[in-house]
């Protein structure tokens, strides 16, 4: 496939550069940029892995052409922290144990940042419905609740 031009922000750091335009934001941030933070479960928008954040809307990397992305901005889990300070939803994960084996943690934790800034945070069952997208296969669901709530107040 020939590669298209694609100018895009990631992390506050700009990339002028060219990608296929079958690849999708997805694969082109763990495997041009080198930013695997961002994870790959199913490839099929089922699992929230992959979630981040484009222009401050929350979406399934895995289901955006990076093409499609086209002057936006990015953030990914790796963008999140200021220097060595945590974001207060990553501290908020570690105090409250709101994973086990960490795989779905990135997509978790962009997709409670984004429950946040859009204030679905009314209770725990509307908290729930907001992350009923991120699947995490060792239940820590509760305790990711428990995170939420604390940066919502
Ligand atoms: Fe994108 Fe599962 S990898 S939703």
């Amino acid at each position: 496939f020939e590669k298209i031009p694609l100018n895009i922000t990631v992390n506050n750091k700009a990339y002028s550069t060219s990608v296929e335009p079958r690849v999708t934001l997805l694969d082109y941030l763990r495997e041009e940029l080198h930013l695997t933070g961002t994870k790959k479960g199913c490839d099929h928008g089922q699992c929230g892995a992959c979630t981040l954040h484009a222009d401050g809307e929350r979406i399934n990397s895995c289901l955006s052409l990076a093409v499609m992305n086209e002057g936006k901005k990015i953030t990914t889990i790796e963008g999140l922290a200021s220097g060595a300070e945590l974001h207060p939803m990553q501290a908020a994960f570690i105090k409250h144990d709101g994973f086990q084996c960490g795989y779905c943690t990135p997509g978790q934790i962009m997709s409670a940042v984004a429950c946040v800034n859009e204030g679905h945070t009314g209770s725990r069952a509307e908290i729930a419905e907001y992350m009923s997208g991120n699947i995490c296969r060792c239940g820590a669901y509760p305790n990711i609740v428990d995170a939420i709530i604390e940066v919502s107040k």
